[in-house]
């Protein structure tokens, strides 16, 4: 690992080759929004409170063209306008009410009680089986399993719709093509298409039906906005929750005072999985594109600039996280990024957070020692952070 003062944001390897929390504290100390160069090239911003402010303030900042840093400078969003996370109000109000409606309490609860017994049992099916992937036995069944559930996936369509997921956004390949991301959203849109077509006809009580049959404002979606709404549940409900699972172990394994503290009930579960998701930070960033001229502390941002907000360095911030680079599961209170803020906050925190609960409570409850094996293979992303494979053995 090297320190450098400048890094390259646009590029998934600079994760990978640097130690990234070293240079965000130095790019919070002294330049806590700068302009990153390229063509276009756009601002950063670092602190917690400027990272707050600018998710707060959608009157001068668009999720409209897109929100991820890549798909921004290639172009945008072909989804603005359709998809919740791409859309401004006041259609945004109008999606997100009907979605916030599919996750209803009573449905949540269900799918908590669900969670439960699919992580025992996958724990359950590894503890004392010697070596093994965390990534592929465990935390790859835990988030896309749940949101199929929710959705009403078929079993069988489940596998493909995993190995699409994880090529539209990370890639532990370090040779992996635009292309192919492009390729596998496309599936999958085409593969909700259809499955909304039906549900249309022959509704059930899963959450494509109830988004292909409600409507939304003063119309019932189009198939294609039921199509993408979908994709964006299974691209927001896969990714950032399994690579959370997997820091969760690999954190843990490396923290044995506290995994002890966290078995012994001396940390709670609870505050264990907000330290967990600001430890991880699975989404390093989210963009905006700025609709008027604004100020950001101090720096003169244009109408048409592209503004990125990095959650992990928020999530490391000294101002508001005493000693940030200590791994405390008792830490509160714990103001994190990881969900975002404002209008946008995750609609699916609180299933995020489940799944967390239920993965802490499963090894806290069956195993004692957590041992990693081997070297675990880092995203190649400058958006998803963690590995996408993790030999540990669970004793
Ligand atoms: C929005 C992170 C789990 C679906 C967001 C945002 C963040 C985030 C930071 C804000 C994006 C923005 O402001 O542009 C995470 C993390 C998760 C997680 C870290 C797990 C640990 C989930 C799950 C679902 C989901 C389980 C689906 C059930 C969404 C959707 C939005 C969103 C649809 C867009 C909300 C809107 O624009 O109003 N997520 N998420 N996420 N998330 Fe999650």
């Amino acid at each position: 690992m090297t320190t450098r003062p400048e890094l390259d944001l646009t590029d998934g390897g600079t994760f990978v080759r640097h130690d990234a929390r070293e240079f965000w504290r130095e790019v919070r100390a002294s330049r806590p929004v700068y302009r990153h160069d390229g063509d276009p090239g756009f601002w950063v911003v670092a602190r917690h409170a400027d990272v707050l402010s600018c998710y707060a303030d959608v009157r001068s900042l668009s999720s409209a063209r897109g929100t991820v840093l890549d798909v921004l400078l290639g172009g945008g969003d072909s989804a603005g306008g359709k998809m919740l996370a791409v859309t401004d109000r006041p259609r945004h109000r109008e999606l997100r009410n009907l979605m916030l409606r599919a996750f209803s309490p009573r449905v949540l609860r269900a799918v908590e009680q669900s969670l439960r017994v699919r992580a025992s049992r996958l724990i359950g099916n590894v503890t004392r089986q010697g070596e093994f992937d965390f990534a592929a036995e465990v935390a790859e069944h835990i988030p896309m399993n749940t949101i199929c559930d929710l959705l009403s996936v078929p079993e069988a369509d489940r596998e493909k719709l995993l190995r699409w997921n994880k090529s539209a956004l990370s890639s532990d390949d370090a040779e992996a093509r635009p292309l192919d991301a492009l390729e596998a959203r496309n599936e999958i849109v085409g593969y909700f298409m259809d499955l909304a077509r039906h549900r249309r006809e022959d509704p059930g009580g899963d959450v494509v039906s109830m988004i292909a049959t409600a409507r939304a404002g003063d119309r019932p979606l189009t198939l294609e906005e039921v199509a993408l709404n979908c994709y964006s549940l299974v691209l927001g409900g896969d990714e950032s929750s399994r690579v959370s699972a997997v820091c969760a172990v690999k954190t843990l394994a490396e923290h044995p005072a506290e995994w002890r503290a966290l078995r012994d009930g001396s940390a709670g579960i609870d505050t264990a999985v907000e330290e967990v998701l600001r430890w991880a930070t699975p989404a390093m960033h989210f963009a905006r594109t700025a609709t008027r001229d604004l100020e950001i502390r101090g720096s003169r941002v244009r109408a048409g600039d592209i503004v990125t907000l990095w959650n992990t360095s928020a999530n490391d911030d000294e101002e508001v996280f005493a000693e940030p680079r200590r791994f405390d599961p008792a830490r509160s209170p714990n103001r994190h990024v990881s969900f975002g803020h404002g209008p946008h906050f995750c609609v699916g925190a609180f299933l995020g957070r489940a799944e967390l609960r239920a993965l802490l409570a499963a090894l806290t409850e069956t195993v004692r020692e957590i041992e990693v094996c081997g070297t675990p293979a880092p995203i190649y992303s400058n958006f998803l952070n963690g590995y996408g494979s993790l030999p540990v053995a669970f004793r």
